[in-house]
């Protein structure tokens, strides 16, 4: 299998208001867009050309970002989708870039750590029209479940009320050019969009053999706040140690730290797993485990964990520890002493604010 598309052209909605000037697809986990990910796993398995949907709002920082997509190996096409709608409707609008070839198909906001070769590999040898990636899951209603015989899939339902059993549909699907046919024949669902899950059902109905692939390791669908966190933590215990910058003698670094070329630590503790990206300012700090720092940050007292700060941030003198945070870029959080004393904020539509 040569080709892949990957779908990032949703709105992001429940990651606002991150997601005003960023697609939620590159938002950074551990200093590097969620989306590099997938790009760096689909390259591993082989393929060679991926689509990206986009939408026309996105469609430029994408393309500024993962450009023609030679440093991961591959060649990148972007393919808009004037409107979301639907994961069905994306792979329609592929059908220029796709033709008639065998194709991946991978949700951009998902995080999957799984090797995708076997994957790939026993759908090349075998006859099914489908294969999709399924994990067990506590609460099925959010996702697109599957009823399975052995490894064959005999029903698939999306978001269902009452879910028919706890495998959800991990946002990566393999797929021959008979999908097509699926989509032709569907109607939007009652959310409004073309459900690719309606599609892979009407093959199953009319005959056609659909895989299931259960996987048991950790994936993420990373589409609210608390997800960007946690797939933070788990890329974070996978970093390995290495200090470019300079720390003074002042300073402690503890477990697995990386920081970055031209950042200066003086003066605090750093316990990791922490990343702190290059040209970072960091003094009088602690910074605590599953914690990523972008580039151009500057810390002065003040205490952060399990937190991602994007690049160009500053929080100074803050008595508080900030904890399980995000912020985004340009982001300046600092305490005055001026009188009279009062909370000043500045904060864009839709920014959160806890004391
Ligand atoms: O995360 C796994 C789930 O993803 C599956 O279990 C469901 O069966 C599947 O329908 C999907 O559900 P979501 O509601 O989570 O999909 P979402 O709208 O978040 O879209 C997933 C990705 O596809 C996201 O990166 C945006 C992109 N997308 C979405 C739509 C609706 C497009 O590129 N075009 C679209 O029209």
């Amino acid at each position: 299998m040569k080709k892949a598309i990957v779908l990032c052209a949703g709105r992001g909605t429940r990651l606002r208001p991150l997601t005003f000037t960023t697609a939620k697809h590159l938002i950074p986990i551990a200093n590097k867009p969620i989306l590099f990910y997938s790009l760096e796993s689909i390259a591993r398995a082989g393929i060679e050309e991926v689509g990206i949907v986009v939408n026309p709002f996105n469609k430029e920082e994408f393309r500024k970002i993962i450009g023609n997509g030679e440093s991961f190996g591959l060649k990148i096409t972007y393919i808009v989708q004037e409107e979301p709608k639907g994961l069905a409707h994306a792979v329609l609008v592929s059908k220029g870039f796709l033709g008639d070839d065998d194709f991946l198909m991978y949700l951009g906001d998902n995080l999957i750590l799984e090797d995708l070769s076997k994957f790939l590999r026993d759908f090349e040898q075998s006859d099914y029209a489908a294969s999709i990636l399924l994990s067990p899951v506590k609460d099925p209603t959010r996702f697109g479940v599957a009823v399975m015989d052995g490894d064959r899939v005999l029903k698939v339902v999306e978001k269902p009320k009452v879910p028919p059993s706890n495998l959800a549909i991990v946002g990566l699907y393999l797929f021959r050019n008979k999908i097509f046919e699926g989509i032709e024949n569907i109607k939007p669902s009652w959310r409004g969009e073309l459900e690719i899950t309606d599609a892979i059902e009407y093959l199953i109905e009319k005959g056609e053999k659909v895989k299931g692939y259960i996987i048991y390791g950790w994936w993420k669908d990373t589409g609210k706040p608390d997800d960007l966190l946690e797939a933070n933590r788990k890329i974070l215990m996978q970093i390995n140690e290495e200090i470019l910058g300079s720390v003074d003698e002042k300073s402690d670094i503890q477990g697995t730290v990386m920081i970055g070329k031209a950042t200066r630590i003086v003066n605090s503790v750093i316990r990791g797993p922490v990343v702190v990206g290059e040209n970072c300012f960091i003094k009088d700090t602690y910074i605590g485990p599953y914690t990523s720092v972008g580039n151009n940050v500057i810390l002065e007292d003040c205490e952060l964990e399990n937190s991602i700060v994007m690049d160009d941030c500053s929080i100074i003198g803050i008595e508080k520890r900030v904890d399980s945070s995000i912020l985004g870029k340009g982001v300046s959080v600092r305490s005055s002493k001026k009188r009279p004393t009062s909370l000043n904020l500045i904060l864009g539509d839709m920014s959160r604010v806890e004391f």
